[in-house]
């Protein structure tokens, strides 16, 4: 093999990936699995989970499925004991399960800043310790946290979200300083939009169903914010993870990357 392939190759190597049963999630799973990595798809979702680590062993790949709420502390320790009892490694551990809701700071509810913080926050928090106490003793290991563009501006809505994904920045950023002499990686992805499940939200009429009208008035007013005017891709973000998950990133820790068609430069 070359170089290229040399440094991408994870034969042998085990992943987590929360929130993989679909979107970001599946799509950096299924590029870590052809890489070589076992993965295991964790989601609150277990049969879209089973489902999706299914697909991906019909595909010739190395996968199975859990069942945990990143929420629970408790859940994730078990998760990670449970990977280790099994394969004797973790090598990648990426915190990609997120929740939104819509409220802005004036009226977000208790209850939304509760449900959305322990996921987005608190989740990314216990998925990163889990890991970190399964690397530390390696002294190897790339964790990746998923973030969000709306770190980076004001939100005049989704407050809950971005200020949980903002707290999920710093954390990283401090988890990073903490284990570099461990030789343990800590990065964030912070995506553009992207066209997944979650962002339906937004186009779906009364019965649950997405209306496709609306679903392409919608991607094409969300394409416009970038400076190149084009829709994000769930790839576009996996290669991002697949890159920080890789040896290529080996000297690569406490950074963001920001894979948005430059949205960033406008704001
Ligand atoms: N799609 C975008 O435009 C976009 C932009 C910026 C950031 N992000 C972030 O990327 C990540 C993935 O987003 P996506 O668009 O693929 O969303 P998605 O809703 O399509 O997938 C998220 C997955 O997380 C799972 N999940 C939710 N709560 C969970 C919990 N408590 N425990 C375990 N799993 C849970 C869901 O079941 C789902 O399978 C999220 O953190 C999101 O905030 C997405």
């Amino acid at each position: 093999m070359g170089i290229v392939q040399d440094t991408y190759d994870m034969t042998g190597r085990v992943a987590i990936i929360t929130g993989a049963a679909r979107g970001l999630g599946k799509a950096a799973a299924t590029l870590l699995a052809d890489v070589g990595a076992h993965v295991v798809i964790v989601d609150n979702r277990a049969e879209l989970a089973a489902a999706t680590a299914a697909e991906l062993r019909a595909a010739g790949y190395s996968a199975d499925s859990a069942e945990v709420d990143v929420s629970k502390r408790l859940e994730v320790d078990a998760l990670v004991a449970d990977v280790l009892a099994r394969h004797g490694r973790l090598d990648v551990m990426i915190n990609n399960a997120g929740i939104i809701t819509e409220s802005g700071p004036l009226d977000v509810t208790e209850d939304e800043l509760d449900r959305v913080h322990a996921v987005n926050f608190r989740g990314v928090v216990y998925g990163s310790q889990a890991a970190a106490r399964a690397m530390i003793p390696k002294r190897k290991g790339s964790i990746i946290n998923i973030t969000s563009g709306a770190v980076d501006a004001p939100t005049p809505f989704m407050i809950a979200y971005a200020t949980a994904k903002a707290a999920a920045a710093q954390f990283s950023r401090s988890l990073a300083a903490e284990l570099g002499p461990h030789q343990v990686r800590v990065n964030t992805v912070a995506p553009g939009w992207v066209d997944t499940p979650m962002n339906e939200r937004h186009v779906l009429r009364e019965d649950g169903t997405v209306d496709p009208e609306r679903k392409a008035a919608y991607v094409a007013q969300r394409s416009k914010m970038s400076v190149m005017g084009i829709p994000g891709e769930p790839n576009d973000q996996a290669f991002a993870m697949l890159y920080l998950a890789s040896d290529a990133a080996k000297f690569v820790t406490g950074q963001v990357l920001r894979p948005n068609g430059g949205v960033s430069m406008l704001w």
